[in-house]
Parts: structure tokens; C-alpha cells; sequence
């Protein structure tokens, strides 16, 4: 094994790295292209990082696919976008054999019926995977999940003060997971864009000119060496 592959594959990970694949559009526009074939290019870009993340052995990937928001959008471009998704979802039991285990999280009630029945197959293939567990943000925000967790805890008649941030991290998508101690912003944008909102509070954030689609594994290395550069404190000192 090479001195490089060996660096590569001893250094220190975060433990869940959430990425916010954006710039399709702009990548398209780059190239007078339509922007269909900047969300086609997005796509393909998404499987081959999160085939990365799994062969260097992260733990938890998630991705933002579509929120909450991007409804407003023309609704071809949305409909362009919903069937990039079926076509991934259909050849998703690459997930399987990949050792990926896939979820959603978002709002998926409101999808169309055959792409809850896609992602309900591609969880329920990928369930005994033991390697990264990838989660698809779809139509997903922070506000709505964290609306839906003061819902559930209302509705079970929790007392205010048994309420403990336990109480909420519970009742998010995300339940059971670390939260993030990374999150990836490509395409010159500073925010997070109704990603994560809870999750995020002590997160590493790291922002890149580099269009999505040409967001590639060396760009995450640089990233995760950067990662490891930081000094946490939570607080502390
Ligand atoms: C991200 O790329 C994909 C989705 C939000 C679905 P964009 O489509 O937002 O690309 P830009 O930001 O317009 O370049
Ligand atoms: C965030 O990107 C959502 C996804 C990448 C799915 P947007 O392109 O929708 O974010 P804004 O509109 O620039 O905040
Ligand atoms: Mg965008």
C-alpha cells in the first residue's frame, strides 16, 4: 500500500458529515446547459461521494436532496427532480449490495405514491447493512421536523417539565444518530438553508466556491483535513 492511501486511511474522521448539494444550476448555466442536466450531474456526483464516504469508512452521511422549500421552484424543474430521484431509487438495491443503509428524512407522506413505495423497498433492502448510514434529506426542513417533535409531545401530553432536549432529539428524523459534527456547503453559499437546524448547533461548518457537481473526494479530503485541524471546545475551554 502506498504512503498516501495509508495518510488517507489512518487519519481521524468526524463522525457524521452532512452535505448540502448545491449548484446544479449553476454548474449548468456555466456549461449553457439546461439546468435538468446540472441536477442530472448533481445526482451522479451524490452516489460517487457517498460510495467514497462509505469505502473510507464514515459512519453517518446525510444529504439534502430537496427541502421544504424548493417547492417553489417551477414545477418542471421540480417534476425533473422527483424523477432523477425514481431513477436512483429504482437501481437502489446498489445500496444493498454496497453494504449502504439508506433512509429519508424529510416529509415523504406528501410524495407521490411510487416513490414512497421505492423508498420504503430501498430502506427496508439496505436495513441489515453495516456500513455508512446514509440519510436523504427529502422534502425536509428543520422547522417542520422540529414542529412535528412539539406535535408528537403535545399529543403524548408530556409535562413542560419533563421536557429535556432529549425530549426533542427523539422525536426528529434523525432520532438515534449522532448529530452532525460536520456540515459541507459547496457553491459559494453561507447558510444553511433550513438544513439540520437542532442537529447543527455544535457542528463544524466548511464552505466552498466548488460547484456541486464538481465537488469531488479530494474536495471532502481537503475538508476533513480541516475538520481535524479544529479545535472543539463545546463550551469549554
Ligand atoms: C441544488 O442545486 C439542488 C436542489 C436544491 C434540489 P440548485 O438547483 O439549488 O443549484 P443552484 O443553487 O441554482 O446553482
Ligand atoms: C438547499 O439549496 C437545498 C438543497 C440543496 C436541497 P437551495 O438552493 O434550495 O438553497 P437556497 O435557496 O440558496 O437557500
Ligand atoms: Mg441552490
Amino acid at each position: 500500500m502506498s504512503l498516501f492511501k495509508k495518510k488517507r486511511l489512518s487519519r481521524p474522521l468526524p463522525e457524521h458529515i452532512a452535505i448540502i448539494m448545491d449548484g446544479n444550476g449553476r454548474w449548468a448555466k456555466k456549461r449553457n446547459l439546461p439546468r435538468t442536466a446540472g441536477h442530472a450531474a448533481g445526482s451522479k456526483n451524490f452516489k460517487d461521494i457517498a460510495r467514497y464516504c462509505n469505502k473510507i469508512g464514515l459512519k453517518y452521511l446525510t444529504v439534502y436532496a430537496f427541502s421544504t422549500e424548493n417547492w417553489k421552484r417551477p414545477a418542471d424543474e421540480v417534476s425533473n427532480i422527483m424523477n432523477i430521484l425514481r431513477d436512483y431509487l429504482k437501481d437502489a438495491k446498489n445500496f444493498k449490495d454496497e453494504n449502504i443503509k439508506v433512509k429519508f428524512i424529510g416529509n415523504i407522506s406528501v410524495l407521490d405514491e411510487d416513490i414512497r413505495i421505492l423508498i420504503k423497498d430501498a430502506e427496508d433492502a439496505s436495513a441489515n447493512a453495516t456500513g455508512l448510514h446514509l440519510n436523504i434529506a427529502l422534502n425536509y426542513g428543520g422547522r417542520d421536523e422540529i414542529i412535528n417533535a412539539v406535535k408528537e409531545i403535545v399529543a403524548e401530553g408530556i409535562s413542560p417539565d419533563e421536557i429535556t432536549e432529549q425530549t426533542i432529539s427523539e422525536r426528529l428524523y434523525t432520532k438515534g444518530q449522532p448529530d452532525p459534527d460536520f456540515i459541507i456547503r459547496p457553491s459559494g453559499e453561507y447558510r444553511l438553508s433550513n438544513y439540520l437546524i437542532w442537529q447543527s448547533a455544535y457542528a463544524e461548518y466548511w464552505f466552498s466556491d466548488v460547484l456541486w457537481p464538481d465537488f469531488k473526494p479530494r474536495h471532502l479530503e481537503e475538508a476533513i483535513e480541516e475538520f481535524n485541524r479544529r479545535n472543539r471546545r463545546f463550551g469549554g475551554i
